[in-house]
């Protein structure tokens, strides 16, 4: 947990900063709470606030006329209609949801000042993510019901909200203290959580989106999809080398029971994601089918598990090579940082 440095009276005696930032861990590490980021513990985490500054967008950039002229007119079927809804119903639900975990079950426990800054301005793009969908819905003219009441009204939407809350959730108790080895051991299990949050079940909304791109409906909503997904991009790379550097720092926590529950939880994640995807697309809309959406997850799957260091799980290869036009290639396992450089310019995806 974060700091007690002001309970007590002063004394002189304290620390000097270089023993504290020699100190620095992302959990259990001295933090006095003032967020005095230099020098660097932890510099990846800096590199990825900065990326993310130039990643600024907001959703008025984004044009939304001609999907309403779609959408008001004959042009999308009542199935791709059905699809369209359902992905960005779940989208919108998780986008909300991390909102939440970050600042009340991730960032609390976080004790390295730059890494709460880059967590911090993720909470920021949850709710940018949040408010754009709401954006959307009124420029489109879609029906807030049929995007926000879809859970109430959907089994499959409801328990699956259900049970990603609950698997973030369970560790939001009085008594958790990453100091004791088992609660730290699930908070590590806690940012795995997000990472599938983060880096898998988005995906099969995610494609939807860009399939409609593709066959020239909805353009707007894929632009929009886009600016999102390159947030995401960074809070996956955020997450990974948090969840690697609390591995560097606590080995003791790595264990193979816990490496047996991260794997299990990751190709458990695959499965529900596929189960949510299929929901969405049926037997198939315009070139997607549940066989090649379960390659596709499976292969983002892989990319999560080796990412942080388990094997991978399925050898899928991704069918559908038409993504990387939208997604510039971030798809691919790359090391972020020796990775193509994304230059920002205002209101364009251009990076
Ligand atoms: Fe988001
Ligand atoms: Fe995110």
């Amino acid at each position: 947990m974060t700091t007690n440095s002001f309970e007590g009276e002063f004394t002189g005696s304290a620390l000097s900063n270089a023993e504290l930032i020699n100190k620095r861990k992302v959990i259990n590490g001295e933090d006095d709470g003032l967020m005095q980021v230099s020098p660097l513990k932890h510099p990846w985490a800096r590199d990825i606030f900065k990326s993310m500054q130039r990643n600024n967008w907001v959703a008025e950039e984004v044009p939304f006329q001609k999907d309403k002229e779609q959408w008001e007119s004959d042009e999308l079927t009542t199935q791709e209609k059905d699809t369209f809804l359902r992905a960005l119903a779940f989208a919108s639900n998780l986008d909300g949801l991390l909102v939440h975990s970050l600042s009340e079950i991730i960032k609390p426990n976080i004790t390295s000042p730059e890494i709460s800054l880059a967590i911090a301005r993720q909470i920021y793009e949850e709710c940018l993510h949040v408010d754009s969908y709401s954006v959307m819905i009124e420029a489109v003219g879609l029906d807030p019901e049929d995007v926000y009441g879809l859970y109430r009204r959907d089994k499959s939407l409801y328990y699956k909200n259900k049970r990603v809350w609950e698997s973030m959730f369970k560790i939001k108790r009085a008594d958790f203290d990453t100091k004791k080895i088992e609660d730290a051991k699930l908070f590590l299990e806690a940012c795995t959580t997000n990472l599938i949050f983060e880096g898998i079940f988005f995906f099969s909304a995610f494609l939807v989106f860009y399939n409609f791109g593709r066959h020239n409906k909805m353009p707007g909503s894929k632009e929009m999809i886009q600016f999102i997904n390159r947030d995401e991009d960074l809070h996956v790379q955020l997450f990974v080398n948090i969840i690697n550097e609390i591995k560097k720092e606590q080995p003791e926590l790595w264990t193979k029971e816990v490496q047996d529950k991260m794997y299990k939880n990751i190709v458990e994640a695959v499965q529900m994601e596929y189960d949510w995807g299929c929901s969405c697309i049926g037997d198939g809309i315009l070139g997607l089918t549940p066989e090649t959406l379960k390659d596709y997850i499976q292969f983002i799957g892989d990319l999560r598990l080796t990412a942080i260091g388990l094997p991978k799980a399925f050898n899928s290869k991704n069918p559908y090579p038409w993504i990387d036009e939208f997604t510039q290639g971030s798809m691919i396992e790359v090391n972020f940082f020796e990775g193509t450089v994304r230059e920002y310019q205002t209101g364009t995806l251009e990076w």
